[in-house]
């Protein structure tokens, strides 16, 4: 296999996974960030995200000597034939995806770029970012070439490593060709478009991906109310193959920081040329319903009665980042549905494996208290809500928190938790999309 000098810019989770990944496919990567002190931490091979089997391959490519870590974009081009760009995209307040941090590095590489070599933006950036790019770089020894991610957090390196598909989009062949080249080593058709295609790809996917969860969290609404079960209603559709059984689970919403950030961009890209996309749209509200329709199940089953049933009741709630394998709480649908509750006056305790209570790792949460002690969520609550699926909470002692608790009602938005379980524990146990309401 040939072997690339490759630089990555943005140690992020897409950054480093593909610079740690790319360097075990015998590739030498520099990766390089603004940060100083994450880039010491780096080096001595310490990973401060979460995500499963990147430290182990960080400190294989340190030890190979095929992956360097340094400060500084400019410092990392020197000598790369291919640069992967993978800074942060944020929404910006017209829902555009924010380009400031990839522009200012094209900017600050420009001159540093070897003759030959390729920009490609791995960053989820909207469609016309190539075009972008090659304008600000006006050098046209340089090619530029769109090569979107489709990693989840948590699985990123098995995603990089086993993808469905590599999607190598230029509007210069020999560009194109640079960079699949770089993937000889992977086990998945690379499929090469034009720079426009490949970067609305992305947004295909998680657009697509974000409407058929909606889709199933209202199905599992409407579930409760006809009597019917979700996860066989979801069981016998994803054995069509023209659906697929991945990603019908109902929830407490999608979430995270790709696919609410994502939707946003998509409807504002395709409203800046006047086309209405009302699909991705009702996919956007009905995430937003979810949390209000779960506060209501919450204060029927939990609360006190009255026009107030939340207020002063102690809610325990197991989960607090967006997935389980994750310390990802942004856009987190358990944080807007703890909001709603403590808008309601609910005092929230919370549980979080990947949250710390204390330490460095702490981040003080409005309105809920978070223990290091699972346990601890059940303590005189008039109910505990399961909002992340860590596997674990499967095994928890649930005859202790039966007993913790002052009333014994579990509400659990992911139907994550053996019912059998449970009940045998002397708990209500309320799954989501499974009964009438009672
Ligand atoms: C998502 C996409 O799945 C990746 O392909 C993409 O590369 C990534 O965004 C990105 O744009 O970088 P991620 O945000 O890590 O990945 O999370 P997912 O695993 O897709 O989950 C998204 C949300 O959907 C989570 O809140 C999850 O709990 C929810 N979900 C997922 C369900 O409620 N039910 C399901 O069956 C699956």
């Amino acid at each position: 296999m040939h072997r690339h000098n490759i630089a990555v810019i943005g140690t992020g989770y897409v950054g480093l996974t593909a610079g740690a990944c790319l360097a075990s496919l015998g590739h030498r990567v520099v990766c390089a960030d603004v940060d100083a002190a994450k880039v010491a931490e780096l080096a001595r091979g310490r990973v401060r995200i979460l995500e499963e089997g990147l430290p182990e391959l960080v400190r294989a490519g340190l030890d190979s000597g095929r992956l360097r870590f340094v400060v500084g974009a400019a410092e990392a081009v020197r000598g790369a034939r291919t640069v992967f760009v993978c800074v942060g995209t944020p929404t910006g307040p017209d829902g555009r995806a924010d380009l400031t941090a990839v522009d200012a590095v094209v900017e600050e590489i420009r001159p540093h770029l070897e003759p030959g070599s390729v920009l490609v933006t791995k960053s989820t950036v909207p469609v016309g970012t190539a075009a972008r790019v090659t304008a600000a770089l006006d050098r046209a020894d340089i090619g530029v070439v769109s090569n979107p991610e489709f990693l989840r957090e948590g699985t990123s390196v098995r995603d990089f490593l086993n993808p469905d598909r590599v999607v190598v989009g230029s509007d210069q062949a020999w560009a194109a060709a640079q960079v699949a080249e770089l993937y000889a080593g992977v086990d998945a058709p690379v499929m090469i478009s034009d720079a426009a295609s490949a970067e609305l790809v992305k947004y295909a996917a998680n657009c697509f991906l974000a409407v058929k969860l909606s889709y199933v969290n209202t199905l599992a609404e409407l579930c409760e109310q006809v009597g019917a079960d979700i996860d066989r209603v979801t069981a016998a559709l994803g054995r069509d193959h023209r659906i697929g059984s991945a990603f019908l689970r109902p929830g407490p919403g999608w979430g995270g920081s790709c696919l609410p950030k994502d939707t946003r961009a998509l409807l504002s890209t395709a409203d800046s040329v006047g086309v209405d996309f009302p699909l991705v749209r009702a996919a956007v509200d009905t995430n937003a319903h979810q949390q209000a329709r779960l506060a209501a199940k919450v204060a029927r089953l939990c609360g006190t009665g009255g026009p107030a049933p939340l207020r002063g009741v102690r809610i325990g709630l197991l989960g607090l980042t967006f997935k389980a394998g994750t310390d990802d709480l942004r856009d987190s649908p358990a944080l807007a549905l703890a909001a709603e509750l403590a808008r309601q006056g609910a005092e929230l305790t919370a549980h979080d494996p990947a949250v710390p209570a204390t330490g460095p790792g702490a981040v003080p949460l409005d309105g809920i208290t978070v223990v290091d002690d699972p346990y601890r969520t059940a303590e005189g609550a008039h109910g505990l809500v399961l909002c992340t699926e860590w596997p674990h909470f499967r095994d928890l002692d649930w005859p202790r928190m039966a007993a913790a608790l002052h009333r014994p009602v579990v509400v659990d938005t992911r139907n994550h938790l053996d019912a059998a379980t449970l009940s045998a524990a002397g708990l209500a146990w309320h799954g989501t999309g499974l009964s009438p309401v009672e």
